[in-house]
């Protein structure tokens, strides 16, 4: 009987998953090969967006094309270091990127903070794939005034 069960809940869900009835983010079956979008290009205008909230790590507002980021060199680095920014006008690197997890600040650059792009990405002019519902905390604020 329970085997009965098992084989017949089997067979259910195969019959559901069929390819051609699924609604994919590629805009087609999964068993077609759609053409594949033109590349979007990135954002590389220089100007400084508005953080969507005080913690977020901001967002690149430049090319990182060929930005070598690795145990040798930190290109990064080059222009947002403290002693590099005044000859740069770069932003230096916040304080934070000097602490350790224990909050000591350190002389350089600590090394939870070596790889920039775990955190800092630049943008492109894609489209949204999906929309959002993300509120600004000021939208919310002068809602509850
Ligand atoms: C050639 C110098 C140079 C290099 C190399 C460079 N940047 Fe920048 N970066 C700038 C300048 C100048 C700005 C100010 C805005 C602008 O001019 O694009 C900036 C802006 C930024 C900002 C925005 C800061 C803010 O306060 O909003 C971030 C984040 C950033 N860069 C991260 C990076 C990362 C990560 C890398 C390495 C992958 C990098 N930058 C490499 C010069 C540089
Ligand atoms: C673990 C995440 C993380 C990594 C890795 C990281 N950052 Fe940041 N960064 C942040 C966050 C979060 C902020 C905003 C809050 C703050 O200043 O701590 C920030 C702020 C900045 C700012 C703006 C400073 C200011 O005073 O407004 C610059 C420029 C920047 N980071 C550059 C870099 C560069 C260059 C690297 C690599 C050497 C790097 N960051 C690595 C998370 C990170």
């Amino acid at each position: 009987m329970l085997l009965l069960l098992f084989a017949t809940t089997v067979i259910g869900a195969t019959a559901v998953i069929k390819g051609d009835e699924l609604a994919t983010l590629r805009g087609a079956p999964l068993n077609t090969e759609p053409e594949p979008p033109a590349m979007s290009k990135t954002i590389n205008n220089d100007i400084i967006p508005k953080r969507s909230y005080p913690m977020q790590p901001p967002v690149i507002p430049h090319k990182i094309d060929n930005y070598q980021v690795d145990l040798n060199a930190n290109k990064c680095m080059s222009c947002h270091a403290r002693s590099r920014v005044e000859e740069t006008q770069a932003r230096m690197i916040s304080v934070t990127h000097y602490m350790d997890r224990d909050g000591n600040f350190l002389a350089e650059l600590s090394p939870r903070r070596y790889f920039c792009e775990q955190c800092h990405v630049v943008q492109t002019d894609a489209k949204p794939l999906v929309a959002t519902t993300f509120t600004d905390l000021d939208t919310l604020l002068s809602e509850t005034e």
